[in-house]
C-alpha cells in the first residue's frame, strides 16, 4: 500500500530550503496505546532534511507503530509530529492531518502491487489520483521507471515480475509523486541476500538523485547501518539507544542494545574500580564459576565494589589458542581456561561456541586447527565493556 497524496506538495519557505541539514521530521513524546498496551511508551525521533534515520530493534518494539503514526495510519494518543516545519499531529492542539495531506511515500514488506494492472500503471497511480494530466503523468512515471531500471517493463503485466521487480514498482510507486519524505517498512525482507544488498546501493543512489529524507525500519542491524546516517534502537515501546552506527555499534549503551547488536553479555558482580583516564574506569569483575576478568566502563552513574554488572564483548574479539602451556606466549591480554563446545563453518569464518567459567560464550574466527576439547580463551580489556546492571532503557521505564 502506498500513501496517495492528494494535496500539492507543501510549499517550503525560502528559509527553510537554505537551511542545510535542518530538522525535517520531528517526533515528541509519542504514545500509542492499543487497549491496556503501551505499544510507544513516549518516543521521540528528530530526522534532519535529506538524511536517512533507521528505526532499529526486534520483533513486537514498535517499529512499525511508529512509522504508522508519522504516516497518519494510526491515531497516536499522545504526543506531537512535525513534518518539513508542518505540524500534521499534535494532542494538544487537536491537529491530525489525513495520511493525503501528509506529503510522503511509504514502502512496505508486502509489495501490495496491484496484479491486474501494468508497470505503469501502478507506478503511475499516485498521479492519477492526483488527476495530473496524462501527458506529464505519463514522462513523470517514465522518469521513475527509468531510475529504478523498470522501463523495458513499462506496458508489461505487474504479475509476471519477479519479488524483486515488484518490490522497485512499489519504491517507484512511493516515489513518483516526488514526496519529501519516504517511509519504508521492512522494504527487503522478502529478497534474498543478494538482492537485498544491490537494492541498498540503489536505494543509497537514489536518495542522493532524489534528496528525499527518509526513515528505514528494519531488524538487520547489516540493513540499517549500511543505509543509515543515524540509528535508533527501539525496546518494548522506549528508545533504548541512537546515534551514528560506529559510535552505537562500538560503545552500546546498554546491556539490551549490546546482546541485541551480537555481543556476549556476562553478568557478574564488581570487585574493583580504578580511574583509567580518558572519562574511563578500568573494573575488576567476576563473572560466572570463579572467573576474574578486567574491562572498561564509561557510564558516568556510579559504579561501586559489589554491584550486579555485565561484561560485554563481541564474538571477534573473543581470541582461541590451543590449550595453556607453562611457556606458552604471553601479551597483554586475559587468558582464561576453557572448553571449545562446537564449531561452525559460516563462509568468512567459522563461529564457536566456548564455555569458560560455566559461561557459554561465542568466538568468530578463521578456522581453528584444533578440535573440541580444553582451549585457552583470550580477551583484551580494551575489548571488555562494564555496564552497571543488566536492566535496559525499558525496564527503567517500566519500573518508574
Ligand atoms: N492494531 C493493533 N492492535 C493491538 N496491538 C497492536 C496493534 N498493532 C501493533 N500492536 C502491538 O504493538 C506492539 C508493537 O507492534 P509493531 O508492529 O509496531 O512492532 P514492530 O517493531 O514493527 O515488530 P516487527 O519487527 O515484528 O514488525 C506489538 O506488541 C504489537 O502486537
Ligand atoms: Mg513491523
Amino acid at each position: 500500500m502506498v500513501a496517495e497524496v492528494l494535496e500539492p506538495p507543501v510549499q517550503r519557505t525560502a528559509a527553510a530550503a537554505q537551511t542545510q541539514a535542518a530538522t525535517y521530521v520531528r517526533v515528541r513524546g509519542l504514545v500509542k496505546r492499543f487497549g491496556n498496551y503501551t505499544a510507544l511508551g513516549g518516543v521521540g525521533i528528530e530526522v534532519a532534511e535529506g538524511d536517512t534515520l533507521a528505526l532499529l530493534g526486534p520483533s513486537g518494539c514498535g517499529k512499525t507503530t511508529t512509522l504508522r503514526c508519522i504516516a497518519g495510519l494510526e491515531t497516536p494518543d499522545e504526543g506531537s509530529i512535525e513534518i518539513g516545519g508542518l505540524p500534521v499531529f499534535d494532542s494538544a492542539r487537536r491537529i491530525d492531518l489525513m495520511p493525503e495531506q501528509r506529503e510522503l511515500g511509504i514502502v512496505f514488506q508486502s509489495y501490495a502491487v496491484w496484479p491486474h494492472m501494468t508497470v505503469a500503471e501502478n507506478v503511475g497511480f499516485p498521479l492519477k489520483v492526483r488527476r495530473m494530466p496524462k501527458a506529464e503523468a505519463a514522462s513523470q512515471t517514465d522518469e521513475v521507471l527509468e531510475l529504478v531500471g523498470l522501463l523495458p517493463w513499462r506496458d508489461s503485466s505487474a504479475m509476471l515480475l519477479s519479488g524483486g521487480q515488484q518490490q522497485r514498482v512499489a519504491l517507484a510507486r512511493a516515489l513518483v509523486h516526488k514526496p519529501r519524505l519516504v517511509l519504508f517498512d521492512e522494504p527487503m525482507s522478502n529478497l534474498d541476500a543478494q538482492l537485498r544488498e544491490q537494492m541498498r546501493i540503489e536505494l543509497k543512489l537514489l536518495q542522493q538523485r532524489l534528496n528525499f529524507t527518509a526513515i528505514f525500519v528494519t531488524h538487520d542491524q547489516t540493513e540499517a547501518f549500511a543505509l543509515a546516517r543515524h540509528v535508533v534502537v527501539m525496546n518494548r515501546g522506549h528508545i533504548e539507544a541512537e546515534g551514528e552506527p560506529r559510535g552505537i555499534f562500538r560503545r552500546p549503551a546498554t546491556a539490551f542494545v549490546a546482546r541485541f547488536f551480537g555481543y556476549n553479555v556476562l553478568p557478574g558482580k564488581v570487585q574493583t574500580v580504578t580511574d583509567a583516564g580518558g572519562g574511563a574506569h578500568a573494573v575488576d569483575i567476576a563473572v560466572g564459576d570463579g572467573l576474574r576478568l578486567g574491562g572498561l566502563y564509561y557510564g558516568t552513574a556510579p559504579l561501586r565494589a559489589g554491584a550486579p554488572a555485565v561484561l560485554c564483548v563481541r564474538k571477534e574479539q573473543v581470541g582461541l589458542t590451543a590449550p595453556e602451556t607453562a611457556a606458552g606466549p604471553r601479551d597483554s591480554r586475559q587468558r582464561v581456561p576453557a572448553m571449545l563446545r562446537a564449531s561452525s563453518f559460516q563462509g568468512l569464518h567459522d563461529e564457536h561456541v566456548v564455555i569458560a567459567g560455566g559461561i557459554e560464550l561465542r568466538a568468530i574466527q578463521p578456522a581453528l586447527e584444533f578440535e573440541e576439547g580444553p582451549v585457552t580463551m583470550t580477551l583484551a580489556r580494551e575489548d571488555c565493556l562494564i555496564m552497571p546492571d543488566a536492566l535496559s532503557v525499558a525496564d527503567q521505564k517500566d519500573i518508574a
